[in-house]
């Protein structure tokens, strides 16, 4: 049972739903760090079927399995997928020491046309300098679908974000956002450990909604229970991203419209009018008379 209080908010989801990604630096304890990597480096973490419960994976004395159900890491996987997600696929990525290429940039899921999302979890075991290259995302991306590699000639973009971090740190990604594994130009291999999991109930109001407003379809503000400060979610999920086209974003400040009343159940909420616009198709032949 998850406490409330380990829970996303509602301005940590409306973050999520614009950017694609949230990131929770040096979460994971040293103790735990130390541990997994000597998980990854004696070839000791051993993957579950697809489609096994996550409850059932990693059991102890598992590192890894340590890390998964701390608190607060269940907190984020509840808050996005529910609870006890399916187990999809782990990887434990290397990146070699000086190497002469990155990978390229791409997206996991052009098949993938639902609302309902996985998250990939990433960890990362050690300090990730800038020049040992780091995972890149593309904030912003997750919902403008492409075919893999399509984008791989495309090295940099505007306002992408490099996971350059301290052990520990955890990054949660819906599935379908642009990112790539940057170019390690250290003598040290660099090692990230993800895992994917795939929810198993509606993925609605999952997280704390003590802070979602009763009506979220008007401009109401919520309140950032760290800071006091208010912010709307409207806010949140009209910021562009500095990619974007013509500084105005419309299509993905639409899918993020679309994909917040997903998660709400709100039908009515709007960022502005942008898609209150495109549903009104009158019908009223009266008034015309
Ligand atoms: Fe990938």
């Amino acid at each position: 049972m998850v406490n409330k209080a380990d829970l996303l908010n509602t301005k940590q989801m409306a973050t999520f739903v614009a950017k694609g990604f949230l990131r929770f630096d040096e979460l994971v304890p040293p103790e735990i760090n130390t541990a997994i990597m000597a998980e990854i480096d004696g070839g000791d973490i051993t993957a579950a079927a697809a489609g096994t419960p996550l409850s059932q994976c990693y059991p102890p004395p598992s590192a890894i399995g340590q890390m998964l159900r701390m608190p607060q890491i269940e907190g984020i996987i509840q808050s996005l997928v529910g609870p006890d997600p399916l187990f999809d696929h782990q990887a434990v990525h290397v990146r070699q020491p000086n190497e002469d290429s990155a990978q390229g940039m791409h997206g996991d899921s052009i098949i993938d046309t639902r609302m309902h999302f996985d998250i990939q979890l990433m960890y990362f075991p050690h300090d990730v300098p800038l020049e040992m290259g780091g995972t890149l995302v593309v904030p912003g991306s997750q919902y403008r679908r492409i075919n893999e590699m399509d984008i791989a000639r495309y090295q940099n973009f505007l306002g992408q974000v490099n996971m350059v971090c301290k052990a520990g740190t955890i990054l949660v990604l819906h599935h379908g956002i642009w990112h790539c594994g940057r170019q390690n130009k250290t003598n040290q291999k660099r090692y990230m450990f993800k895992v994917r999991l795939n929810p198993r109930v509606r993925q609605l109001r999952l997280w704390n909604t003590d802070d979602l407003p009763a009506n979220v379809g008007a401009h109401k503000a919520i309140f950032t229970r760290d800071t006091n400060k208010v912010e709307d979610v409207q806010t949140i999920l009209g910021r562009t991203e500095p990619w974007f086209e013509n500084a105005t974003g419309r299509l993905e400040i639409i899918n993020r419209i679309k994909m917040w009343r997903f998660l709400t159940g709100d039908e009515q909420f709007d960022v502005h009018y942008w898609l209150t616009r495109l549903e009104n198709m009158p019908e009223n032949r009266e008034l015309a008379a």
